[in-house]
């Protein structure tokens, strides 16, 4: 069957390779970090989804554990209304330093410390949005963290699927986390098999 001039274009406007909405400082934190050999930053799938979570989030107050460089930062402050809040936390000063000098904006705290002390001294309000991207707060210390998630929250993780820079007994790491994640009865969530691979979960209410 012949396509129409119109089913093509539908279908060019829904890949998900398209972004229209790229945060304005994402180009230049890109360029600061390749100059860096980092290469642990978040995609722009990954980006482009947590902005669209935050932005379900009014006056929201939004964590995230891994800056890296920022370039996730600047979609979640995309994502953020003036009255929300975010911190983000980070042990490795250049990487923060970076996130700092792109993204100055009094709606987010920028922490540079280990992530491990951070989550274990916390003891402010909970959060409607966490987003784990590194060890702390991901493979170490999640009921620590998921117990910061407020009912009805999200906790996002990403690089679910197998990385080229994992080492060899990280999938199985994965695949128990996973599968201790779909055992809980406090959560529900959703396996996105896309971008590297993301899992959206959201704290269910008690009430
Ligand atoms: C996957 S990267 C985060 C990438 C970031 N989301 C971005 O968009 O660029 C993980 C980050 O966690 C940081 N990290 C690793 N261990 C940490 C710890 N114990 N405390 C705080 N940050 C840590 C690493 O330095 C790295 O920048």
């Amino acid at each position: 069957m012949r396509r129409t001039l119109v089913q093509i274009q539908f279908n060019s406007a829904m890949k998900d390779d398209i972004f229209t909405d790229i945060p304005f400082q994402y180009e230049s934190i890109s360029a600061a970090t390749k100059k860096l050999s980092f290469n642990m930053s978040s995609d722009l799938y990954t980006g482009s989804l947590l902005k669209t979570l935050v932005a379900s989030k009014l006056a929201g107050h939004i964590l995230e554990l891994g800056t890296g460089s920022g370039l996730a930062t600047s979609w979640i402050l995309e994502g953020m209304d003036k009255q929300s809040r975010s911190i983000t936390v980070e042990n490795n000063e250049v990487l923060i330093s970076i996130a700092k000098q792109q993204l100055q904006d009094e709606r987010i705290e920028f922490v540079c410390t280990d992530g491990y002390e951070w989550l274990q001294n916390y003891n402010g309000k909970k959060f409607d949005l966490i987003f784990a991207d590194a060890m702390p707060g991901k493979y170490d210390l999640f009921e620590e963290t998921l117990a910061l998630v407020k009912d009805g929250g999200f906790y996002i993780i990403d690089d679910m699927l197998p990385q080229p820079n994992w080492p060899a007994v990280h999938s199985l790491k994965a695949e128990t986390f996973i599968n201790e994640l779909e055992k809980r009865e406090d959560i529900t969530l959703t396996k996105l098999n896309w971008s590297t691979g993301i899992i959206i979960v959201t704290k269910i209410s008690n009430n």
